[in-house]
């Protein structure tokens, strides 16, 4: 099979920039380009300044940009040269249309895929990275077939990335295995043998896995799909607890020690955020329904919708320690980043409760150490209203600290687990002096020491934990 020499990775995004990023540093004979027709984003990946924050990114960028990594906007010079083209663009969630709200809008897709047939010069192996729909790759290869130019052949990939933002490079350098999938024909698998040489520079040869296509397509969504249904299934149970004085984290180690079980990913929380697990259940229930699966879909479904629930839960709690009512007061919103350890905010539980804050008219002031401030602007407005700005502005500030965010609050809300949240790294007294009182802190993300913050005056609620009964003093019992 064919030695890969030159690589293109269409998409320079939180997926396309640390793979390419990673497979340049493991492989400086090869040379990598990475493209993107937005041309802020390239202008960053050349800057100081990347445009996604990622621990250990920028070590990895610094280690092989100009040298065999580069980031560029010129798309028909990098297809023309490379023997392997990644297609890493998004694949949001169609908003109109037939399956708004389910299906995948592959536009993108479509759109680079077109863009490869009409400028290569040459024989092409093209690679799905984005994560796509059950038989996709059907689609690109007609439409390569019947746009290339004649004598030219392209042979199709799927690879699907199971990096998780906030650990990509680790993810990335040391991954569960590499999923490639092909067409079981000779010319797919000297193919998929060309893509598995690349990542051999690092990865071991076990955990490269090969198999046919449509088999690798699924299991992305698949794997998405049974990672959220974790998460839902931990949240479930977390209503229970709350209800029964049950502690949903004794739940979970219990659980978590059956080895069948397993105890990573069983965390229970405010909510799952990111970009993949909704779009990619989403995606799956429309599989399901066209394939006229109803009953599959409706248990996908659900996944979604017990995390939409969690975020409601969440919210009348706070409503409810609050004595029924938000208006006028001051909720300080800790993290606005989906999880720790990223500045994405696509999806993040903050926004939801934000949203549902402001139409109790609370005043929220929202904290976060990775997100930039135009971002969580962005994230506030309601799509296509003008000139929100103002009105956003009178309920909600953007805080340069924590405890800056919780200064005259009456409730503090940790939405995401960013280490500096801690009892150990957060000066909780100066926090608990600054509040208003009675001072409420709603727990999230299960990160805080309950008993130690009770001692210092407040009142806590965590999530999976049964509500402190405050309001009832004790000679009422
Ligand atoms: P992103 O939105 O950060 O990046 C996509 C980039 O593609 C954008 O910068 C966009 O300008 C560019 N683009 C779109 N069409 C283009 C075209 N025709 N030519 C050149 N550039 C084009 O998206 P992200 O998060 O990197 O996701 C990409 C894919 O990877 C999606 O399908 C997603 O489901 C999948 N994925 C994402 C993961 C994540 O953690 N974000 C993890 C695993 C898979």
């Amino acid at each position: 099979h064919k030695k890969v020499e030159k690589i293109c990775c269409i998409g320079a995004g939180y997926v396309g920039g640390p793979t390419c990023a990673v497979i340049a540093a493991k492989n400086p004979h090869i040379q990598v380009t990475i493209v993107d027709l937005n041309a802020d984003r390239i202008a960053a990946w050349n800057s100081d300044k990347l445009p996604i924050y990622e621990p250990g990114l920028d070590e990895v960028v610094r280690s092989c940009r100009g040298r065999n990594l580069f980031f560029s906007t010129d798309v028909d010079k990098a297809i023309i040269e490379a023997d392997l083209i990644f297609v890493s663009v998004n694949t949001p969630t169609k908003t109109k249309g037939q399956g708004a709200g389910y299906a995948a809008d592959l536009g993108y897709v479509e759109s680079a895929t077109r863009h490869i047939a009409k400028v290569a010069q040459g024989d092409k192996i093209v690679v799905e990275k984005s994560t796509v729909p059950c038989r996709t790759a059907q689609s690109m290869r007609f439409i390569l077939e019947a746009n290339a130019r004649p004598g030219i052949h392209f042979d199709i990939l799927s690879n699907p990335e199971f990096l998780a933002e906030g650990t990509a490079i680790a993810d990335l350098t040391n991954p569960d295995r590499v999923l490639i999938g092909s067409l079981n024909t000779p010319a797919g698998r000297s193919a998929a043998a060309s893509l598995a040489d690349v990542y051999a520079g690092w990865v071991d040869r076990q955990q490269i896995i090969t198999m046919n296509l449509w088999s690798s397509e699924l299991s992305k969504l698949a794997a998405n799909a049974l990672l959220a249904q974790r998460i839902s299934s931990i949240n479930a149970l977390s209503a229970i607890c709350e209800a029964t004085g049950a502690d949903v984290d004794e739940v979970s180690y219990a659980c978590g020690l059956d080895q069948r079980i397993g105890k990573r990913f069983l965390k229970a929380s405010v909510g799952f955020g990111g970009s993949c697990f909704q779009k990619d259940i989403l995606n799956l229930v429309y599989l399901s329904e066209s394939l006229h699966l109803p009953e599959v879909a409706a248990y996908w479904r659900q996944v979604v919708e017990m995390n939409e629930y969690q975020k409601k839960r969440f919210l009348n709690r706070i409503i409810s320690c609050l004595f029924n009512t938000l208006t006028g007061k001051k909720i300080a919103i800790l993290g606005f980043a989906f999880k720790k350890d990223t500045g994405d905010t696509r999806e993040s539980a903050a926004i939801t409760l934000c949203k549902y804050l402001r139409q109790e008219r609370a005043n929220v002031s929202i904290y976060d150490p990775e997100v930039e401030e135009r971002q969580i602007w962005m994230d506030l407005a309601e799509p296509g209203v003008q000139d929100e700005r103002k009105e956003l502005e009178k309920q909600f500030t953007i805080a340069p600290s924590a405890l800056e965010a919780c200064k005259g609050a009456d409730a503090v809300v940790v939405c995401t687990e960013w280490d500096e949240f801690r009892n150990s790294k957060l000066d909780y007294k100066k926090v608990y002096a600054e509040m208003n009182k009675p001072a409420f802190i709603f727990d999230g993300r299960l990160i805080l020491d309950q008993k130690e913050l009770e001692e210092i005056g407040f009142h806590v609620e965590m999530i999976g934990r049964p509500r402190s009964n405050f309001q009832t003093p004790k000679d009422w019992e």
